[in-house]
């Protein structure tokens, strides 16, 4: 998959102010990349439980869930960050609505950073009784990785900067852009 770690940032469509240095990954790319990630699930022919990380992974699933055939999907919230800083304590915030026992669960995280939240998530999802347990995530930033975790299905490989965009925020601010930019 894509290694974005020396990539040069493109100019942005609009005049974002101080708030942002620039485009890393533009539209195109996303859906290209979505669709390659949807292409490898559908390889493993299991019919699915998609459990989604909200809210940063929102527009992620909405696209990806769109090209798997047969899936159901359920929503999660685990918090863990405050600003640009992971506070490495997970909580749960909104629980399933429907158990995951003896289901094939995937999980769709927009970005795995430090690796807290996924490790935590993969933990709680066996707990609960889970028949498998794997990972899609948009985005990873191995740099700033503090625990071992295994990404199932990847999209990209991105630099230890701070990211916005496709569901990803700051502050809850930013999500809704289409591409994925980094934050001055
Ligand atoms: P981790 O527990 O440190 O791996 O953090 C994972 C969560 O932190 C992700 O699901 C995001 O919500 C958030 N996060 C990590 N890096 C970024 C970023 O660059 N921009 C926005 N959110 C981020
Ligand atoms: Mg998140």
């Amino acid at each position: 998959m894509p290694d974005l770690r020396n990539k040069d940032l493109r100019e942005l469509p609009i005049d974002y102010g101080n708030a942002l240095c620039g485009i890393l990954i533009s539209e195109d790319e996303i859906q290209q990349q979505v669709k390659k990630i949807a292409e490898s699930i559908k390889e493993s022919n299991k019919m699915w439980h998609c459990v989604i990380a909200l809210n940063g992974a929102l527009f992620f699933a909405a696209d990806l869930l769109r090209e798997l055939r047969d899936c159901t999907y359920d929503t999660i919230q685990v918090s863990s960050y405050e600003g640009t800083q992971s506070t490495r304590t997970p909580e749960i915030k909104k629980s399933l609505s429907k158990p995951v026992k003896g289901r094939d669960v995937l999980v769709i995280e927009d970005i795995i950073d430090t690796g807290h939240t996924a490790k935590f998530l993969r933990q709680y999802l066996e707990d609960q009784g889970a028949n498998s347990v794997k990972i899609a995530a948009l985005l990873s930033k191995p740099d700033r990785r503090e625990t071992e975790i295994c990404i199932d299905y990847l999209g990209f490989i991105v630099p230890d900067k701070f990211l916005v965009g496709y569901g990803l925020d700051h502050n809850q601010e930013n999500r809704n852009l289409k591409f994925i930019a980094v934050k001055a």
